[in-house]
């Protein structure tokens, strides 16, 4: 496994996958805090509150990894992003899975409750969490993201 302790949180539209991936993750042995347990019913919520939790925690590095689910995985990365060190990916496949991984070091998945079915999405988590960063010529390319993220995100 490339991640040791990871989160997991949800909108109300990604709950019922956010269990699925739980049982699924804690059956493999992984460490995996919830970190939408307050988010466990229909009622509507709003996603980046969802993301900025899992997002600061990867940010401050309390957790080496998140998965973030929504209707559509859009907000949950779009918002996941905001945060230094964070790269977050919405992933549809089994092959963007793999590449998020392989070349883009992502640290953050975000999945689609409303796009995937519950089948899927565990295929794209078993790979997520099972495919190693590729280095070499992607870390440059990683670097040059840094040096982007680190120019544009200055707060003073
Ligand atoms: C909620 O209806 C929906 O907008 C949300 O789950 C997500 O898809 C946003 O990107």
């Amino acid at each position: 496994m490339v991640f040791k302790k990871l989160g997991i949180a949800s909108d109300h539209a990604g709950k019922d996958l956010k269990k699925t991936i739980l049982e699924f993750l804690s059956e493999q042995g992984l460490e995996v805090i919830d970190f939408g347990v307050d988010c466990n019913s229909t009622e509507s919520v709003d996603y980046p509150d969802y993301a900025a939790k899992l997002a600061e925690a990867v940010s401050n590095q309390k957790i080496d990894g998140a998965i973030a689910i929504c209707g559509t995985g859009i907000g949950m990365c779009i918002t996941a992003n905001k945060y230094p060190s964070v790269r977050a990916c919405s992933v549809w496949d089994e092959y963007s899975s793999r590449m998020s991984r392989e070349h883009n070091d992502s640290n953050c998945l975000c999945l689609g409750s409303r796009t995937l079915n519950h089948y899927r999405a565990l295929d794209i988590v078993k790979i997520w969490v099972e495919t190693p960063f590729g280095g070499d010529r992607h870390r440059s390319r990683l670097d040059k993201v840094t040096s982007i993220e680190q120019k544009n995100f200055k707060t003073n």
